[in-house]
C-alpha cells in the first residue's frame, strides 16, 4: 500500500523511555483479565497524543482515524480540556453530591442550554451503561411497569441491564439477563426485512413495536430505548417516520 506522508505538525512528542510493547503485552497477560481482549496480533502501543494525532513507543505519527468516546469530539489533549482539567486538579479533586459544589450546577446549567425541547435536567454518571441502568430503572419505576422495547442490531452497554436491551449476539452472555425485555426488528434501511426504497419501511418497522406490545406484554411497557443512530451495529440511520 501506497505511504502517503502526513501533514507537518508543530507537536514535538517526548521520547518514550517507558517498557516496550512485548513488555506490556506480558504485563497485561499475567496481571489483567483476558476478557480485556486486543484486537490485533501485534497492536501498535500508544504513548502520546495531540488534537488529531497519535504517536507509537517508537516516536511514528498516526492520524487518528477511529477516535474514541472521549475524544472524538475534539481530540487527543486539546490544550483547553487539558487547562481546565489541570485546574480543577489542582484546585479540588473529589467531594461528593450530598454537598453543594459550584462546578456541577454551572455545567449542568450549560449542559441543559444545548439541549433541545424539553431535555433540562441532568443526572451525572459514569458511563454509557451505567447511564442506560439508571435511564430503565427511573422508567420502570416511573411507570409501575416493567417490559421493555429494545431493538435487534442494538448496543447499550456491557453490565446486565445493557446487556439485557443489546440487541447483538456478539455483545451478549449466556447468563439470564433480558427478563421483559422484547427486541422489535431492526429498522435498517440497508440490511433490514423492509427494502431500502421502501416508501412506508418506517410505519412497517414501527408497527412490529406496537405487534411486540399488543402481544408480548401486557399491553403496558416502562419504554422504549433505541440509539439515535445505532453505531455498534453499523451506523444504521433508522427509516423516514420510525421515530416519529
Ligand atoms: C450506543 C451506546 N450505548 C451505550 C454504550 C456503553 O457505554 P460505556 O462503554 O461507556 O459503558 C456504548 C458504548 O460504546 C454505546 O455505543
Amino acid at each position: 500500500m501506497k505511504n502517503i506522508p502526513l501533514p507537518s505538525t508543530s507537536h514535538q512528542p517526548k521520547k518514550y523511555a517507558g517498557p516496550s510493547a512485548a513488555e506490556v503485552a506480558a504485563l497485561r497477560k499475567q496481571f489483567m483479565n483476558p476478557g480485556i481482549f486486543l484486537y490485533y496480533k501485534s497492536p501498535i502501543m500508544i504513548v502520546e497524543g495531540s488534537m488529531q494525532y497519535l504517536w507509537d513507543d517508537t516516536g511514528k505519527r498516526y492520524l487518528d482515524g477511529l477516535g474514541g468516546i472521549v475524544t472524538v469530539s475534539v481530540g487527543h489533549c486539546h490544550p483547553h480540556v487539558v487547562a481546565a482539567a489541570n485546574a480543577q486538579n489542582e484546585l479540588i479533586q473529589h467531594s461528593t453530591t450530598i454537598y453543594l459544589q459550584p462546578n456541577v450546577a454551572l455545567f449542568a446549567e450549560k449542559l441543559a442550554s444545548k439541549l433541545p425541547g424539553e431535555l433540562k435536567v441532568c443526572y451525572f454518571v459514569n458511563s454509557g451503561s451505567e447511564a442506560n441502568d439508571l435511564a430503565l430503572l427511573m422508567a420502570r419505576a416511573y411507570t409501575q411497569n416493567y417490559d421493555v422495547i429494545a431493538l435487534r442490531n442494538a448496543y447499550h452497554g456491557g453490565n446486565a441491564s445493557g446487556m439485557a436491551v443489546t440487541g447483538h449476539s456478539t455483545w451478549k452472555y449466556n447468563v439470564p439477563h433480558s427478563f421483559g425485555v422484547h427486541h422489535a426488528l431492526a429498522p435498517y434501511p440497508y440490511r433490514g426485512v423492509y427494502g431500502y426504497d421502501e416508501p412506508d419501511a418506517g410505519k412497517k418497522y414501527a408497527d412490529d413495536v406496537k405487534s411486540l406490545i399488543d402481544f408480548a406484554t401486557p399491553g403496558k411497557v416502562a419504554g422504549f430505548i433505541a440509539e439515535s443512530i445505532q453505531g455498534v451495529g453499523g451506523f444504521v440511520e433508522f427509516p423516514k417516520g420510525y421515530l416519529k
